[in-house]
């Protein structure tokens, strides 16, 4: 026997059953996926699926090389043919834009796009952190705001409301500004903790000159003090952008979405201005962020399209799911309705004509494969869930007849012309 190859680390399997390490399972999945994309349809959005590759210099160039994401999370490797750099997706955002502007879909066209799919980052795993974990994205593009920047806010909480988790999300709230306003605070901020470079710890220092806005976001319990009393961006804000975020939480109040503004908050991408945002939960211990987004209205530009204000957002599903299956609802169907049995010649053929004819009526029929006893087979179907039990054996099958058996017992089991099978289950399911 060979040795067993096991998974990557960080990256997981979706099973048919829960496991013990990792409780979501793939009909859980696909519940929700069905969800996101009768919600993104709701509020008009269509649907974009970009490579899971793309060219490294796309995520530099958008996300920032000095971010953590691009700086040491990336899997990166050369095309061994034309030697291009080429990286897994950290993200949907970049991808999504470099498709965007690779198609001119913003033509004389705003777009309101989403996504959905595996994104790649080399962190640490824990519960809630993966290497391969999957995002529901959404990009509105072309839109100046404040109206979209509330719109998908409330986008959000429609969708957390309908998996019955909207009580256990806070959201947070804060502005960027634009290029110049930051880069004022950038140079306060950087002045300011230079006075406490030496209380700094080794990543807080790296930062003070490549991300000093990173710094802020650090969770070491000895720099909050200093953090806390950093001066804020929302102070730098000039008349505008503070006129943009002022109509924003107006917005918000006015469709009574609650929020707490955090001046802390800063993002790790550095693709941001203005509107940031973050939907966070106290129930999934130190991964409390299960959505993220906000403005970037240079982005596209920067990619090589004309200027398109813009705003987005992403949701990590595992952490998305955690809380769904914990405290939410998403309703799913593993079972099928029926199970189909069959016992000597002939038999078999004749209950795949059935199972088939009732499929296409809208049932789901899981058909009995081998040869076994009766009362294995009726053990399998107990053990399947399934509602009812379709039975034909030689008796049936000389003449023309079905066995249905209901197996909650609510109806006494019968034996019934063929052409009668299809109403009988109807019957039973009705009452
Ligand atoms: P992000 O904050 O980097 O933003 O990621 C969005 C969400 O993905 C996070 O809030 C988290 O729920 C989930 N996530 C991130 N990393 C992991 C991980 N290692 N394991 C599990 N879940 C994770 C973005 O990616 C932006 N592209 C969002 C955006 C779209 N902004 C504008 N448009």
């Amino acid at each position: 026997m060979g040795t067993k190859i096991q998974a990557v680390k960080g990256m997981n399997d979706l099973l048919p059953v829960e496991q013990k390490d990792f409780k979501l399972t793939a009909s859980f999945w696909q519940a929700f996926e069905d969800t996101v994309s009768r919600w993104a349809g709701r509020f008009g959005y269509q649907q974009i699926r970009t490579p899971i590759v793309e060219q490294t210099g796309l995520f530099v160039r958008s996300i920032g090389e000095e971010t953590d994401v691009v700086g040491k999370e990336m899997y990166t490797f050369a095309d061994s043919n034309d030697k291009l750099s080429l990286s897994l997706r950290p993200e949907g955002t970049a991808s999504c834009l470099r498709a965007v502007v690779e198609h001119n879909l913003l033509y004389n066209n705003p777009q309101k796009l989403w996504y959905m799919g595996p994104m790649f980052r080399r962190e640490r795993p824990q519960k809630g952190r993966y290497r391969q974990f999957h995002q529901v994205g959404i990009e509105a593009l072309g839109f100046e705001g404040p109206d979209i920047d509330a719109e998908i806010i409330a986008m959000s909480a429609d969708l957390w409301k309908e998996l019955g988790i909207r009580d256990y999300l806070t959201l947070e709230i804060n502005s960027l500004g634009n290029r110049e306003e930051r880069a004022a605070h950038r140079a306060a901020l950087v002045a300011y903790l230079s006075r406490y470079e030496d209380k700094l710890d080794e990543d807080s220092k790296r930062r003070l000159y490549t991300n000093p806005l990173r710094v802020l976001d650090s969770k070491n319990p000895d720099l909050q003090e200093i953090c806390n009393a950093a001066p804020h961006l929302t102070d730098y804000l000039g008349e505008s952008s503070r006129a943009h975020y002022q109509q924003f939480k107006a917005m918000l109040d006015g469709l009574n979405i609650d929020y707490i503004e955090n001046p802390r908050l800063v993002r790790g991408l550095d693709y941001y201005n203005q509107t940031v945002f973050e939907w966070t939960t106290d129930k999934l211990g130190a991964q409390a962020t299960v959505c993220g987004g906000g403005r970037y209205d240079g982005l596209i530009e920067e990619l090589g399209g004309k200027p398109a204000p813009s705003i987005g957002f992403a949701m990590g599903v595992e952490r998305l799911l955690l809380l769904v299956r914990e405290y939410g609802k998403l309703a799913f169907q593993t079972a099928p309705d029926i199970y189909a049995v069959h016992q000597g010649e002939g038999a078999v053929l004749q209950v795949m004509k059935y199972a088939q004819a009732l499929r296409s009526d809208g049932w789901r029929v899981l058909q009995h494969s081998g040869y076994q006893s009766l009362k294995t087979q009726m053990k399998k179907a107990d053990a399947s869930g399934a509602r009812f039990a379709l039975i034909v054996a030689q008796s049936e099958l000389s003449d023309g007849t079905v066995t249905l058996k209901d197996m909650s017992g609510r109806h006494a089991q019968v034996t019934v012309d063929a052409a009668l099978l299809s109403d009988t289950l109807e019957q039973w399911k009705n009452n």
